[in-house]
């Protein structure tokens, strides 16, 4: 934080010069507070893809890019992740503050209790094709919700948001598994409510009729942790849109669909997918050269999947701890010879060690070993990024109700640098 108080504008053509007041956070960067420039001086600023960015003010997620550093609400995720749960991860993301032992198991109960659907979200979900992509199911599924709940989408009522915010966190889980039991032609499982929220997870995308699915503890720790790592991220091109989606008073269900409409793509969430896609194409460790080369080439569109992030010019710290959970999760599977692991291994050492990537500061990001945990523990690639939808949402959520709590919150409307034809007459067809 630093002791600047203004930044000077000047029009070296004219000589006027406008103050610009700076704004200083809690941590990272000072900004430059540009509301009133176009009053002022009748431009815009001009930044696509928002690299320079602050697009609102939030006490939620803290990220350090060049020292690999996450906090949720001022906690380390490292610390999270070997302490927390993810349960209490919500609570603190929703309240900001960790929860007493009564704070959490009243919260725990109230999340069981919504984790069901209405039976005629079946219905919905029967007009899809079988073999309709998880995401697609998803986005159709959680907007679907709003037609069901009439009751809690009154966006000005702090209760009606708590109580749209805890069937959000609840239902995400039964959606993502009805997806996955749709696509293969099973049965879909009810959740328990004896089940802590990972467990019910597994037991709902698992389990089956015909015999008891017996929850191995290790995997549903791990997956208590992938949750954990994928909760909130800041202002990711996903909370960007739930952010917007809502600054114009959409419903909570809308703009959490919205979300995952955005997670979807290969650059955000979907690149868990797209790694495992690519280490299968690698197939090899003697091929991985050739895939260097390809993502250094400026005229190759391939880039290396689960490589590179935005914000962290280090490693992304959840990628560490991901690793981690790789080789607890494969050796609770017995899993000692899994080829996609040696040459994810084998990549992220080659790829350390060149100078293009310690040049770009590309390091690997959060999806690069998920892909491998999901699946070691059966999870079908196209359900990966279901997964993160699912850890997500809480993040979505607690962004959503910041946003519409902030006072200084408006419709987000952007501008833009108009560089189409001038005004022109219409042209009758008989002079074209
Ligand atoms: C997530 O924002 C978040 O917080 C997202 C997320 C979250 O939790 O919400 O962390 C989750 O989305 C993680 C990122 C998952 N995506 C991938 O792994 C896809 C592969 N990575 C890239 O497409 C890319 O790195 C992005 C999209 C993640 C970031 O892109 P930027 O910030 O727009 O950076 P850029 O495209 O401008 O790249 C900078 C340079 C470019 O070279 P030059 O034009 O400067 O010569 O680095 C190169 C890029 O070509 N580059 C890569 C690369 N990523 C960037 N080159 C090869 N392989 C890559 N993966």
């Amino acid at each position: 934080m630093s002791n600047k108080k203004t930044f000077t504008l000047t029009d070296n053509a004219s000589g006027e010069s406008w103050e610009l007041p700076v704004m200083h956070g809690s941590l990272g960067p000072d900004v430059i507070d540009v509301r009133k420039l176009y009053a002022q001086t009748g431009c815009f600023t001009y930044d696509p893809g928002f690299t320079s960015t602050g697009s609102c003010e939030s006490k939620i997620t803290y990220i350090d890019g060049d020292k690999g550093v996450l906090l949720y609400r001022g906690y380390p995720i490292e610390q999270l992740a070997a302490n927390s749960d993810f349960m209490e991860t919500c609570y603190l993301l929703l309240y900001g503050e960790l929860p007493s032992a009564k704070e959490k198991t009243g919260f725990e109960h109230d999340i069981t209790y919504h984790t069901m659907i209405h039976e005629q979200m079946q219905t919905f979900l029967r007009g899809f094709r079988r073999d309709a992509h998880p995401m697609a199911v998803m986005c159709g599924m959680v907007g679907a919700l709003a037609a069901f709940y009439h009751d809690s989408t009154d966006i000005s009522d702090p209760k009606h948001r708590m109580v749209s915010s805890y069937r959000m966190i609840a239902k995400m889980p039964t959606i993502a598994a009805l997806a996955y039991k749709y696509n293969l032609g099973q049965p879909y499982v009810y959740p328990k409510n004896t089940h802590g929220y990972a467990e019910n997870f597994l037991h709902m995308l698992f389990s089956n009729p015909c015999e008891e699915y017996v929850i191995d503890p290790v995997l549903a720790k791990a997956m208590d942790v992938i949750l954990i790592l994928h909760a909130d991220h800041e202002q990711n091109a996903s909370t960007s849109t739930v952010r917007l989606a809502g600054s114009s008073g959409a419903n909570p269900f809308a703009c959490i669909s919205a979300g995952i409409a955005s997670l979807w793509g290969p650059a955000h969430g979907g690149a868990n997918e797209a790694v495992l896609e690519m280490l299968e194409e690698i197939g090899s460790a003697k091929n991985i050269p050739k895939f260097i080369e390809k993502a250094k080439d400026k005229d190759d569109p391939f880039r290396l999947m689960g490589f590179g992030h935005r914000v962290y010019k280090n490693f992304d710290p959840r990628a560490r701890v991901m690793r981690e959970q790789c080789h607890n999760v494969l050796d609770a599977l017995g899993v000692h010879d899994e080829p996609l692991l040696e040459i994810a291994l084998e990549l992220e050492k080659i790829a350390l060690e060149d100078p293009y990537f310690i040049e770009k500061k590309l390091y690997p990001n959060v999806d690069f070993y998920s892909g491998i945990i999901f699946k070691a523990m059966g999870i079908p690639t196209t359900m990966f990024t279901a997964l993160f939808a699912v850890a997500r949402t809480v993040g979505w959520i607690a962004q959503w109700n910041e946003m519409i709590e902030d006072p200084s919150q408006k419709i987000g409307r952007p501008r833009q640098l108009f560089t189409g034809a001038e005004q022109r007459d219409y042209a009758d067809l008989s002079k074209r």
